[in-house]
């Protein structure tokens, strides 16, 4: 057998998913974590897990949920500091994780700007690799996560009308949510100014608006992107106040679609792409899916070392 990976969602089945979403669920109470022993767990030959967390990019909650959902299992997690390490030296990449296997860790959770850099490095490890973002290719643990907080407040996620608005163009995380959303039979639509529509093939036959008072007359969930500044060299990005006519969710907005769902992934631009009152409200699952975060992690790391055990 194979060492086991998370690297992508795109071989998870429908069946695969809802199964996921369920275990995730057994973690989480009505408003928030369940206390659940850490001995109910996988461990690794008796002993605790070792869980490496390297975050090449700036994380709040993907790493700080990583971490809850270790501590959560009874795994140990040490932090890999990449502004210090020794590849400021000289030392490649490959060098760094096999530096890292070396020391005995069961398990590398790995955030990066490359795409396709945790299945480049996955044969070449003894370690399973969690992708936790690599660049605009994809975010699957927030795919799994979303999709698991909107079957919560939604029920099923057949037939729900997701319209994505803002950056799609470099989201890996949009490209995560339409693999898993739409397995389980939601339909995507896109708004978002010219400059920052994707180019890629699984977004073209998707309904486009230029504005979120069309998409808002057509969705049932808003999921907002930030714009992904990092990612742009250009000055491609509308002026802020054009960008905030047409495809902010305002509080104005929200009000004139009373039974719309509004996710974000976060970090969130409060006057950008949304207003602190409509994060805040009811209808926002922003804080919730923080939350599923971490029963979504736990669940998947604790798949991991279940089959690891198994090897
Ligand atoms: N959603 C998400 O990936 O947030 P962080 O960048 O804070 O981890």
């Amino acid at each position: 057998m194979r060492t086991p990976h998370f690297l992508t969602t795109v071989p998870l089945t429908a069946t695969e998913i809802e199964s996921l979403i369920d275990q995730a669920s057994r973690f989480l109470t009505p408003t928030g974590l369940a206390a659940i022993p850490p001995s109910t767990f996988a461990q690794t030959n008796g002993n605790e897990s070792r869980i490496v967390l390297a975050f090449y990019e700036s994380s709040t909650r993907t790493r700080l949920s990583f971490e809850t959902a270790a501590h959560r299992l009874g795994a140990r997690t040490v932090i890999f500091d990449s502004s210090t390490s020794s590849e400021g030296k000289g030392e490649t990449f490959l060098d760094t994780v096999q530096t890292i296997d070396a020391m005995g860790f069961d398990v590398l959770v790995l955030r990066h700007a490359q795409n396709g850099i945790g299945e480049l490095i996955s044969a070449s490890t003894s370690m399973s690799i969690v992708n936790a973002g690599d660049g605009t290719n994809c975010h699957p643990t927030q795919g799994m996560l979303d999709a698991s907080a909107l079957r919560e407040r939604l029920g099923s996620l057949g037939g729900q009308r997701i319209c994505m608005v803002g950056d799609v163009r470099h989201s890996r995380v949009a490209r995560s949510q339409v693999d898993v959303l739409q397995k389980l039979g939601a339909e995507f639509a896109i708004c978002a100014p010219e400059s920052l529509l994707p180019d890629d093939e699984r977004f073209a036959a998707m309904p486009r608006f230029d504005s979120l008072d069309g998409a808002c007359e057509w969705a049932t969930v808003i999921s907002l992107l930030r714009i992904q500044r990092e990612r742009i060299t250009t000055d491609v990005v509308p002026s802020m106040d054009v960008y905030r006519e047409r495809f902010a969710m305002t509080s104005d907005r929200l009000q004139k679609a009373p039974n719309i769902t509004i996710i974000h992934p976060g970090p969130v631009n409060y006057g950008v792409e949304i207003d602190e009152d409509v994060a805040a409200s009811a209808q926002s699952l922003i804080r919730r899916q923080v939350t599923h975060g971490v029963a979504m992690r736990m669940t998947i790391l604790d798949s991991i070392l279940q089959q690891r055990n198994a090897l």
